[in-house]
Parts: C-alpha cells; sequence; structure tokens
C-alpha cells in the first residue's frame, strides 16, 4: 500500500511514491527508468543495508555502482568526478538513469552528476533519510559544496521520480529522525497551520517511529514542498520561504564547527529565533512563539544555538549568508503560525536583542544536542 502524489511541472511532471518496501518493486522502479543502463549512487552506511535489494529489483537492466564514503565532507567536486569516472568506464550512454539511494547528500551529488553527464540524463531520487524524503529530493535542486561555500555549485535538475520507501527510516539513527522532523515543522510553520497543530497532537508518535504518522507526515509535507516548487521552480519567490530559519541555522552549523550540529538541529534553533524576532518586531503573538519552541523542544531538538558562540559572531556569519543581496540581509520571518515572508525590511536592533536573548535562554533552557 502506497500513496502517490505528482509534482506540477508541466512536461517534467514526475511521481512522488511514499509507502513500506518500495526499493523491491520492479514495476516501480522501472517505470521512470531511461534506457538500458542504470547506475547506482550510495555510501558506505547505506550499501550493506539497501544496495543488494534495490539492484535485485533492477534485475533486468545492467547496473553499475559507485559507492561513496558517508559524509558531507565528500559533497564535493572531486565525488563528483568519481561518479563521472564510473560513468565513462562503463560506457554509459545519454539514455542511461542514475539512481540515488542515500540520504541528501547523495541525492545532491548524484543529482549533480546526472545533470552534467553528457548534458543531462534521466535520474530517480530513492531517499533514505527523513530529511531527504521530505525535502531535499524533491524538487531539482542539485549540487556540491565548495570550500568557500555550502552547494555553491550545482544546477536545477528534476528527478524522473522520488520512490520513499518509509522502512527505510527503520535504520535511520536517532537524531537524523530528529533532524528531519525539523524540516517538517517548517512546512507547517510557512505555509500550513493545520499541519502544524496536528504535528502539535502527533508528536510523541513520530518520534515512536509510528508508521502511520510518518507515511502522513511525509506525503503532507511532499505535498507543501511540490506545491512550492510547481509555483516557483527557479526560486523567484515563493520557493525561498523554504529557508525559515535557515540563515540562523547556517550561522550555527558554520560556528558551532563543521559536523558538530546536524543541519536539522541548527534548523531548529533558528526557527525559534526567526520567531522570536517575528515577535519582536510586532508580527507574531507570543503564544505563537511558545507554541513553535514547545513543539522544536518537544521533538528534543534545541531552541537556542550552541555555547560556544557569541552572539556578536553569529550576527558576522548571519552577515555571510548567500542569501544576502544587495548588501542586504533577507530573513524569512512569520505573520503567524502558517504566514511566512522573506525580508530585507526589518529593524537590526530586534535582530540584535534576538542573539542576544538566545544567549542567555540557551543556558537555562536548552541542552546541545544528543547522539544516540
Ligand atoms: N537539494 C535540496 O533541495 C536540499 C534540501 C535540503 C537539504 N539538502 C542537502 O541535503 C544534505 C543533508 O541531507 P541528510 O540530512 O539526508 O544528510 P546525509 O545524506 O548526510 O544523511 C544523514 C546520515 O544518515 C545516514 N543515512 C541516510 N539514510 C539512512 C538509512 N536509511 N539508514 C541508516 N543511515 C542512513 C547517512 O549515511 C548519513 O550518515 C545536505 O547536504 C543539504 O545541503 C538539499
Ligand atoms: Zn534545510
Amino acid at each position: 500500500m502506497f500513496r502517490t502524489l505528482e509534482v506540477d511541472l508541466g512536461p517534467r511532471n514526475y511521481p512522488i511514491h511514499i509507502g513500506p518496501g518500495l526499493i523491491d518493486e520492479p514495476a516501480i522502479l522501472g517505470a521512470r527508468i531511461v534506457g538500458h543502463q542504470v547506475m547506482v549512487v550510495t555510501n558506505e552506511t547505506i550499501a550493506p543495508h539497501y544496495l543488494d535489494r534495490i539492484e535485485r529489483a533492477l534485475g533486468t537492466y545492467r547496473i553499475a555502482r559507485v559507492v561513496l564514503p558517508d559524509g558531507e565532507a565528500y559533497k564535493t567536486l572531486e565525488t563528483w568526478g568519481h561518479i563521472m569516472d564510473g560513468l565513462l568506464d562503463h560506457r554509459f550512454a545519454r539514455d542511461c538513469t542514475l539512481i540515488a539511494l542515500g540520504g541528501g547528500v547523495i541525492g545532491d551529488i548524484a543529482g549533480f552528476a546526472a545533470a552534467c553527464y553528457q548534458r543531462g540524463v534521466a535520474f530517480i531520487q530513492v531517499p533514505t533519510s527523513l530529511l531527504a524524503q521530505v525535502d531535499s529530493s524533491v524538487g531539482g535542486k542539485t549540487g556540491v559544496n565548495h570550500a568557500q561555500g555550502k552547494n555553491m555549485i550545482g544546477a536545477f535538475h528534476q528527478p524522473r521520480a522520488v520512490i520513499a520507501d518509509t522502512d527505510t527510516l527503520d535504520t535511520l539513527p536517532d537524531s537524523e529522525l530528529a533532524a528531519g522532523i525539523a524540516e517538517v515543522i517548517k512546512y507547517g510553520l510557512i505555509r500550513d497551520p493545520a499541519f502544524f497543530a496536528w504535528l502539535e497532537a502527533n508528536i510523541e508518535q513520530l518520534r515512536a517511529r509510528d508508521p502511520d504518522a510518518l507515511a502522513y507526515a511525509i506525503e503532507r509535507s511532499c505535498r507543501n514542498k511540490a506545491e512550492v516548487v510547481a509555483a516557483d521552480e527557479l526560486e523567484a519567490g515563493e520557493r525561498a520561504l523554504l529557508n525559515l530559519g535557515h540563515t540562523f541555522g547556517h550561522a550555527i552549523e558554520t560556528g558551532a564547527g563543521y559536523g558538530t550540529w546536524l543541519h536539522g538541529e541548527a534548523v531548529g534553533a533558528g526557527m525559534c529565533m526567526a520567531a522570536d524576532l517575528s515577535a519582536r518586531l510586532g508580527w507574531l503573538d507570543d503564544n505563537s512563539v511558545q507554541r513553535i519552541r514547545s513543539l522544536i523542544a518537544a521533538v528534543g531538538l534545541p531552541t537556542t544555538p550552541p555555547a560556544n558562540i557569541s552572539s556578536a559572531r553569529l550576527r558576522e556569519l548571519m552577515a555571510m549568508d548567500k542569501k544576502v543581496m544587495d548588501n542586504r540581509l533577507r530573513l524569512v520571518l512569520l505573520q503567524g503560525i502558517g504566514k511566512a515572508l522573506v525580508t530585507a525590511d526589518f529593524d537590526h536592533v530586534k535582530l540584535d536583542e534576538t542573539l542576544t536573548e538566545a544567549a542567555d535562554l540557551r543556558a537555562a533552557e536548552s541542552p546541545e544536542p544528543q547522539r544516540h
């Protein structure tokens, strides 16, 4: 039993299938494969669990595999080059298909390889982390990092399908599950207040990995993401709202030191800070700020930045964020739960207050993320 949504992009429409056991389904995978040559790109953590299974389901194709080392540190042009080498070594033709089997790192890098190989070949996302199932696999943003910035090299290249096998989440560590829930909460905050209320009521079920709750949260998140992408594929407007909490979050990720905080953890704290600033500007009521903080805390995510970054350093790092355009810092802020806007037009004294207050609060209420 699985659910299917469509991403509405005219001639580049594609399905998102969500359900248990999908990586074992030849018909679902095969329906969107182009050509006879298929390359599965995955990493050393995911391969032992799922690579043989997906290859078995792909039995009739000529299959090649690239197994990369695990980690954001490998989301580089060098690793991307290894995929290119593999495609050329195996004489892959233009009508071939890449399959990204993994989290957001694998999806981004394999998607970027597909965007570039022979000027663009087909690819299918088989996301295995919650973050990838609800966010990164949908929407066609692909790319790699550069020493000078995250995701600085990349392309828009839509997949031919997204196949989210919810059973694969069984092996995902708890901390990664929580980090994915941060992005799920984000959809509620920017455009879906009823979903936010559902999350408040069902957060314990999600943390306990109740299959029905997870499937529902993934489907509703994908529907929100698909609608935003269909309305604004190239991020000329509305798609930027998906960055709620991310300017604060990127500053935390960089300031805490690479790999110390998971992306979703930083986004959790970042969304609390965006809510705090919105309230200081008079746009959001205190009760909503409290609801946001409580939900993020209930996931086990931090609500304030780590102790080793000063508010001055956070401010400096935020100014460097790539969403700075024309020298103006643009932030996604809230006018209510379910209503967000992007603006450079806010009082910077209030931003300083938010950063200082977060530093004061953290000792009192927010533990450092717990690793499992
Ligand atoms: N393209 C986009 O629109 C978009 C959106 C958001 C994030 N991203 C990118 O996504 C990346 C983050 O994605 P992520 O959080 O999935 O990180 P990730 O790919 O590093 O996966 C997190 C960890 O979980 C492991 N893992 C994944 N699935 C597993 C499973 N089923 N069982 C056991 N372990 C599993 C991975 O090996 C890794 O160690 C970042 O590079 C970010 O820039 C892209
Ligand atoms: Zn994110």
